[in-house]
């Protein structure tokens, strides 16, 4: 099989089991789900862990020669060349306050390559998925990111400003701020979501995981817009980063060099 050929294999199986792990969520949305603290103080539920054990097993089935990194359950197989990165629910806050606005991801790199993005939101029955050379679709059909040029007409999305201040970021982000339009906290991936299919401009997040990352880059990407860290870089292990069209990230790249983060 050529490499476009498994790559479709491979975004198939992932909105698969995107799709069935994400609606397995829903056994426990808003039931009053018991809540645990992880060894960071971050929650996790039943559904979270069920969810990725679910996913891990099938990956596991169908290719037992793929390596797996996921939130819940770590890492098998770090020397694999096709690795699976798996978030089954992120914005777990908004899960265990009856949001809708949760979603499954599941990224796959190819011998370190970001390749394949699915983030699948079960509680809106919403689906996006690219592949590298495969364009990006919103519930099937391809999507692009807006055109939107100007801050001033702009949408900025962000999940957490407690983090915002934590990580020393928000001067650059309080001035990202002043310049947009219009700032609402419809975060976590479901934000760079919306980014991707054109519904916002930026969606700014100064902490993330590979888990968390893995998906974006290709999703945007492939929509025609950038998924950044806030150096400018076209990476999913960073730690943070940003989505946008390629007419305003320069710039916030501007910004976020012109007030560096606080270091304490
Ligand atoms: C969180 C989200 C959020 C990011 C946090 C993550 P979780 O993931 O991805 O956007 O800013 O750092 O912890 O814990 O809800 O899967
Ligand atoms: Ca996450
Ligand atoms: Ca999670």
């Amino acid at each position: 099989m050529n490499q476009f050929g498994s790559k479709k294999e491979f975004l198939q199986f992932a909105i698969y089991i995107a799709r069935a792990a994400g609606k397995k969520t829903l056994d426990h949305f808003k039931k009053g789900v018991q809540v645990d603290r992880k060894d960071d103080d971050s929650p996790v539920t039943v559904a979270d862990r069920e969810a990725e054990a679910w996913m891990r097993e099938r990956i596991t089935e169908k290719y037992p020669d793929h390596g797996i990194i996921g939130e819940e359950y770590g890492t098998v197989g770090e020397q694999k060349s096709v690795q699976w990165i798996l978030d089954p629910i992120d914005g777990t806050q908004s899960y265990i306050h009856g949001v809708p606005l949760y979603t499954t991801l599941i990224g796959i790199t190819i011998d370190g390559e970001p390749e394949i993005g699915v983030i699948y939101a079960p509680a809106t029955d919403e689906l996006c998925d690219a592949a590298v050379g495969l364009g990006t679709r919103f519930n099937g059909h391809y999507c692009k990111v807006g055109n939107t040029r100007s801050f001033r007409e702009s949408t900025l999305l962000s999940t957490d400003i407690t983090t915002i201040y934590e990580e020393g970021l928000d001067q650059p982000f309080n001035e990202i701020l002043k310049r947009c339009r219009l700032h609402r906290t419809w975060g976590d991936a479901y934000g760079h979501m919306m980014v991707a299919i054109g519904r916002a401009d930026i969606m700014f997040d100064p902490l993330l995981n590979i888990w968390d990352a893995a998906p974006l880059l290709p999703i945007l990407r492939e929509a025609g817009g950038v998924f950044l860290d806030l150096a400018g870089h076209a990476r999913i292990d960073s730690g943070h980063g940003f989505s946008t069209n390629e007419l305003l990230a320069g710039e916030i790249l501007s910004i976020l060099e012109s007030f560096p983060k606080k270091t304490s």
